[in-house]
């Protein structure tokens, strides 16, 4: 089994998101032994955001690319095929303003791109990336699962939207939740870990 490891995190080891994802891949790895897995690491090798270029070498077709055009999917086209290439896909995801990170974002725009994941068709929109696990591991300052705060969870709903859209709907997601508040952090990676089960 192929897993691709998504690191948004800017925490470096002490992130939350990227321990719950760690363990999560232990899990898998416990159950599925001789699995491999792949890290893209965007806090550290962050892709560029959307701009002009990318947009309208994503709308040329590819055997009428400048050598220029070529150049700006380059990225794109390498993030689509390791996702392609994975059987589980491990997102961890830091909650930042009450969404996720602008590198996450920056990913799913530069995956995100009509008759390679996605196409229209005269029922709607239809996903191309099927028959994959998804695991997201959010960690948050707050508590946001429950209580006054779920309204402002912008993280997981879209998560779940976005996946959803590109074929990907047999999403887990796995909170560490309440890291900044004394009465959750102490388990908050614990209780994360161990709603998923693999
Ligand atoms: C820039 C920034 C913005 C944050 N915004 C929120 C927020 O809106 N709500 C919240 O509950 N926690 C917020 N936090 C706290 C993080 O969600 C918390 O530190 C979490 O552990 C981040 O994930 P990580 O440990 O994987 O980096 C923020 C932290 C940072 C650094």
């Amino acid at each position: 089994m192929q897993i691709l490891q998504i690191i948004a995190s800017a925490q470096g080891a002490n992130s939350y998101s990227t321990r719950l994802s760690q363990g999560i891949i232990d899990k898998l790895r416990a159950a599925h032994p001789g699995s491999t897995v792949v890290v893209r690491n965007l806090a550290t090798h962050p892709l560029p955001y959307l701009e002009e270029a990318h947009l309208q070498a994503y709308f040329t077709p590819a055997e009428g690319r400048s050598p220029a055009q070529q150049q700006a999917v380059r990225h794109s086209d390498e993030i689509i095929a390791e996702l392609l290439a994975a059987d589980v896909l491990v997102i961890g995801s830091p909650f930042y303003n009450f969404t996720i990170a602008a590198s996450l974002k920056s990913w799913l725009d530069h995956l995100t791109r009509a008759n390679l994941t996605f196409r229209y068709t005269e029922a709607g929109p239809e996903g191309l990336v099927t028959g994959k696990k998804v695991y997201v591991a959010i960690a948050s300052g707050g508590v946001y699962s429950q209580g006054p705060a779920q309204a402002s969870d912008f993280a997981a709903p879209y998560l779940r939207q976005i996946l959803g859209f590109l074929g990907m709907t047999d999403v887990t997601i796995a909170r560490a939740e309440g890291v900044k508040l004394p009465e959750f952090q102490p388990t908050a990676l614990q209780k994360g870990l161990a709603s998923v089960a693999v």
